[in-house]
């Protein structure tokens, strides 16, 4: 079946050449980059700077699980010292559902703050993105979804993140989700990427090895969707091609030792150069797949784009195979003079990106899905790749539908299931404490598979 909404034609030919035209006016737009720090201690580093900066009153938010972790005392410590005051708002949960960034606009509007810094992961750090564009706007956050809704840039956004993964401090998007609609929904906007970042190891080794591994396979899926884009560019490249070498590289090591605060830093590096490639090269089918498994199930974002990443490659390996080659270059999977032929090459990437996902303890399947719920995640999903997204192949509903199908769990999953939550973690033991610390995040999403494979 093809897509109903638009004729085959305009599907496999107008949209290639309507987003090839997109790509080069996009090209010629300018995308600020964040002043970085990077190492251990520069969150703190990154407070006391802002103090330079003479803000009146600055509005950190961040999620309560950094605050019991015990990361932003020092943080807020470090502002103060800089010469700011603070106002805190810890109420964001993960995909920053639009009531609760509601919550924390509120806030600033009450305590008219004029800086925003986010301590957290993509949740936190997107909830902080548009609080200070509607801020600066007069507008609700609902009314801010699309490319550039705001008249007026926000204030001044900082960021510190805590999981390696969405590269949002380096990007021009936010991704808030509607509940009622079940939605996600993209905040685009050059002037949303914040002004200053921190990649600080040290707030990440108590990351638990699960959102370790989905937050890794994110950054990952960024990198080579915006290597196979018709968007990329050679400096996109260089990037997606320097952030998948590390990722492979690093996230086992992250994953099964997470106090290694160089497996830590080289991921938090990997995540920004990706964060940079996407955001000019844009992201694909993966990612268009992804967010509508977030809306419905509340997957978590990275373990939706791990899931779906293999698949998705396989299906568009026609259309990739020289990049995909180059990749297995990199990787070490073939040697620069490997005789392969380049889908010989191609498919030995995706057979290690497949190796990787395993390693690191993510399914091949999606617990949470149920075929009645195909058709319409698919229809979503084409519609947010073919109109927005630089693809290297167009998905139809059938190949959107196919895609999905090849995740569904089967009787066997449900049978494994309980075993698999058994298994115990690979994680050192001080970062198997503080995984502790965090466990009701990883219940609460494996919960939610639970009760919708129910
Ligand atoms: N803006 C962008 O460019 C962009 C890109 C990709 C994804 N996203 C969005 O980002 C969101 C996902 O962000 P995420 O993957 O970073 O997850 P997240 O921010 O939702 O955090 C996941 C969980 O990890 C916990 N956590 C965070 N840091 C921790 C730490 N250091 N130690 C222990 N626990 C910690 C959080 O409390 C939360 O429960 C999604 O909504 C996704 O759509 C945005
Ligand atoms: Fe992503």
């Amino acid at each position: 079946m093809s897509n109903p909404s638009i004729g085959e034609l305009a599907r496999t030919t107008g949209l290639p050449v309507i987003k090839r035209v997109a790509g080069v006016v996009t090209r010629l737009v300018p995308i600020p980059q964040p002043v970085l720090l990077v190492g251990p201690g520069a969150a703190q580093r990154l407070a006391r700077s802002v103090g330079d900066f003479g803000h009146r009153r600055i509005l950190v938010v961040t999620d309560a699980m950094i605050v019991r972790l015990k990361l932003l005392a020092p943080i807020v410590e470090a502002l103060a010292a800089g010469g700011s005051e603070v106002v805190v708002f810890d109420e964001v949960t993960p995909d920053a559902p639009i009531p609760i960034v509601e919550r924390g606009l509120a806030l600033m509007r009450a305590r008219r703050c004029d800086a925003v810094l986010a301590v957290g992961g993509g949740s936190v750090m997107d909830a902080a993105k548009v609080i200070a564009l509607a801020a600066a706007n007069r507008k609700s956050p609902r009314a801010l979804a699309g490319y550039f809704r705001g008249l007026h840039g926000p204030v001044p956004i900082y960021a510190v993140p805590t999981t390696a993964g969405t590269g949002s401090e380096v990007t021009v998007a936010a991704v808030i989700s509607d509940p009622e609609a079940q939605r996600k929904l993209v905040v685009a906007d050059t002037r949303i990427v914040p002004d200053m970042a921190a990649l600080d190891p040290t707030l990440m080794t108590g990351l638990p090895p699960a959102v370790t591994a989905a937050t890794g396979m994110d950054a990952l899926t960024h990198a080579v969707e915006a290597y196979v884009s018709q968007w990329a560019t050679p400096a996109t490249d260089r990037l997606a091609l320097a952030a998948v070498g590390m990722i492979f590289e690093h996230l086992p090591q992250a994953y099964a030792h997470g106090d290694d605060l160089h497996a830590r830093e080289r991921m938090a590096l990997a995540s920004t150069y990706a964060g940079m490639a996407f955001t000019r090269a844009n992201v694909g089918n993966v990612h268009a797949i992804a967010h509508q498994l977030g809306g419905l199930y509340h997957t978590p974002h990275g373990l939706a784009n791990a899931i779906m990443l293999p698949p998705v490659l396989r299906y568009s390996l026609d259309a990739t195979a020289p990049r995909l080659a180059a990749l297995a270059r990199r990787i070490g999977a073939a040697a620069d003079d490997d005789p392969a032929d380049d889908t010989t090459l191609a498919q030995r990437f995706i057979d290690a990106v497949q190796a990787l996902g395993d390693r690191v303890g993510i399914p091949r399947r999606l617990d949470a899905l149920r075929e009645a719920d195909v058709p319409r995640l698919a229809a979503a999903a084409c519609s947010e790749a073919n109109f927005n997204y630089p693809v290297p192949r167009v998905m139809t509903q059938a190949d959107a539908e196919a895609l999905l199908r090849e995740v569904l769990p089967t009787a066997d999953d449900a049978k494994a299931a309980p075993a698999r939550k058994r298994r115990p973690s690979a994680a050192a033991p001080a970062a198997k404490r503080r995984a502790a610390a965090a466990a009701p995040q990883v219940r609460a999403a494996a919960g939610t598979r639970a009760r919708r494979a129910a």
